[in-house]
């Protein structure tokens, strides 16, 4: 089995907290990961940090075998990454089908608001709508839309960047369950599609039902790895994570 990512010691601060610490993981190609642990326990900073959105302190990070380096968020292109946000990142002022164009051009987002748009990028953004079901919605403003549909449309960025290896920041909070379904049947199409999603989830359902392998991470160490049902079932897990 391919690992896509590999990290060793990987080590990140903020203010005198280790976010992250000392951590050594793989992931898998093709695979769900899931990635669970308590409020704070540096689940989103590693997320960051893979996707370039943060620095790090010390430790290793390997794609696919090869060392790499901080990049600028927009780089990640470059990797075959694209991730979502805990808190909603769009352009709220801008139309749903301009929030998939910028990204299928250029990747610094200041500039590609400029770009201008030729029929194919239309079509790629109109089919990339169809996949998410925004297309009805295509013509609104991000800002216009429902909560859900915010975060449908986010996924819909990753899926026009057509990114290998996929962050997923907590995709499912605050849905309602039809929503919920829609987005579970994305992921499930995207590992049919051999990419690979990182998936931050706290429902512990979805995480049994979609991931392939489980990460726990607690006070940003690593506390526990390997089948969901397997590692939920842990007395460390259900004591640090679940309070049981
Ligand atoms: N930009 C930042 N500046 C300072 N401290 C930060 C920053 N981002 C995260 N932290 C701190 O790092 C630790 C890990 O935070 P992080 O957001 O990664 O946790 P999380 O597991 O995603 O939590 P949640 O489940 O609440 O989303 C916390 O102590 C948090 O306060
Ligand atoms: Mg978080």
């Amino acid at each position: 089995m391919k690992q896509v990512i590999e990290t060793k010691g990987l080590i990140k601060f903020f203010d005198g907290i280790h976010a992250v610490d000392n951590l050594s993981l793989s992931i898998e190609e093709g695979k769900i990961t899931g990635i669970v642990g308590p409020n704070g326990s540096g689940k989103t900073t590693l997320i960051n940090i893979l996707s370039g959105f943060y620095n790090y302190d010390k430790g290793e990070i390997f794609f696919s075998g090869a060392k790499r380096k901080k990049i600028l968020p927009w780089e990640n292109k470059i990797y075959g990454t694209g991730r979502t946000f805990q808190q909603i990142r769009l352009f709220n002022q801008m139309k749903v089908i301009d929030n998939i164009l910028v990204v299928l051009t250029e990747r610094n987002p200041f500039f590609a608001l400029f770009e201008r748009h030729g029929e194919y990028h239309i079509k790629c953004a109109e089919d990339v709508l169809k996949k998410v079901g925004l297309y009805e919605k295509r013509g609104s403003y991000a800002k216009d839309l429902s909560y859900g549909q915010q975060k449908l449309l986010e996924i819909g960025r990753i899926l026009a960047i057509k990114a290998d290896i996929i962050f997923l920041d907590e995709p499912f909070a605050g849905l309602f369950p039809e929503m919920i379904k829609r987005i579970e049947n994305i992921i499930r199409e995207l590992k049919n599609e051999n990419k690979t999603v990182i998936l931050v989830e706290h429902n512990m359902n979805i995480i049994r039902e979609l991931c392939d392998h489980l990460i726990v991470m607690d006070a940003g160490k690593l506390l526990a790895e390997g089948r969901p049902e397997k590692v939920l079932s842990e007395r460390a897990v259900l004591e640090a994570y679940l309070g049981e």
